[in-house]
């Protein structure tokens, strides 16, 4: 296996540990409870809460001590897929190769699983023990910046211009900005809360909100692209589904080949933006790599 395929699997399973202990679901468990714990459960690639935990590295952090803000991050995504998912949204039916929640469950429990992830996330990012030294700060700022992220102001006005834009064709500037907003906010605020957590002084926190911000791009993007030409196994959901619904992607707008250029031009610039970090980077690097690499 390579270095980063291990690494990954380390990480994955880390969270996924983590995770489970945080919603824990059996047969007796209420419908609520299940559907939220089948969503979150149903294998993801954990990429926001990984690249929380390699940003926290980076910074000379320690990783353990920012497991919460992971996690928090992937329950914000998850609810996010949730959501998307709905009939009055994309209308999809395979996520994570499982029926959508709607599916498995009802359109109602659907909806409030996807609530009762986004507001556990923000129990557990208060979990922290703020009577501790200097914690209350770093951890207010992170709060503060993961809410942003996930909000109007974030991923939420992203999905909506993506809801309100289908059927009309937007420019590539406008394209630009809501693949930012809808993927790449949260990965921002992932890889930003690991730097902050991890005790990253600020120019290193920036550079890393730059890494960050080209490779949520080229994150959707490359979405984009496996929508075209992706395997639906391997991704765990149904592919063409963007040109069904006439909705605004990459590939549409500038065709395969130069979707996959802009694509690996944005990774070369969030290379550029961690050259000033040693070798406690490289998971960052290699993150970057993968990006566009990936097939699921
Ligand atoms: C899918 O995200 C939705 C986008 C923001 C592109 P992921 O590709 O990270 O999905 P999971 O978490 O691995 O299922
Ligand atoms: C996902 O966008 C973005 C969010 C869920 C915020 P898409 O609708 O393009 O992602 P997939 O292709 O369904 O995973
Ligand atoms: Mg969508
Ligand atoms: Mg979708």
């Amino acid at each position: 296996m390579s270095d980063l395929k291990t690494y990954l699997a380390v990480q994955r399973q880390k969270v996924n540990r983590a995770l489970e202990a945080m919603l824990r679901a059996d047969a007796n468990s209420p419908r609520i409870v299940k559907a939220m714990h089948y969503s979150l459960m149903a294998g993801g690639k954990r990429l926001r809460p990984i690249l929380c935990l390699a940003a926290a590295e980076a910074v000379g952090g320690n990783s353990e001590n920012v497991i919460q803000a992971a996690c928090a991050m992937e329950m914000i995504h998850t609810y996010s897929l949730v959501h998307d998912d709905l009939p009055a949204m994309d209308d999809d039916e395979r996520r994570r190769g499982k029926p959508t929640c709607h599916v498995a469950f009802d359109e109602a429990t659907a909806i409030l699983a996807g609530d009762g992830l986004l507001t556990l996330a923000f129990e557990i990012l208060t979990n922290t023990d703020l009577s501790v030294a200097n914690n209350a700060k770093p951890w207010l700022q992170v709060i503060q910046r993961i809410a942003a992220g996930a909000g109007y102001k974030g991923m939420i006005e992203g999905q909506m211009r993506d809801i309100s834009s289908e059927n009309t064709k937007l420019t590539l500037t406008e394209l630009e900005a809501m693949h930012t907003l809808k993927t790449g906010a949260l990965i921002e605020a992932a890889t930003c809360a690991g730097a902050i957590l991890g005790g990253g002084v600020s120019a290193q926190i920036e550079k890393l909100k730059i890494y960050a911000r080209q490779i949520g791009l080229a994150f959707q993007v490359t979405d984009d692209i496996l929508n075209v030409e992706g395997d639906p196994q391997l991704l765990g959901k149904a592919v063409g589904t963007d040109q069904n619904r006439n909705k605004n992607t990459y590939p549409a707008l500038l065709g395969l080949a130069a979707s996959k250029t802009f694509a690996s031009e944005l990774i070369d610039k969030s290379l550029q933006a961690l050259e000033s970090f040693d070798n406690s980077a490289k998971p960052l690097r290699e993150i970057a790599r993968y990006v566009i690499a990936r097939n699921r």
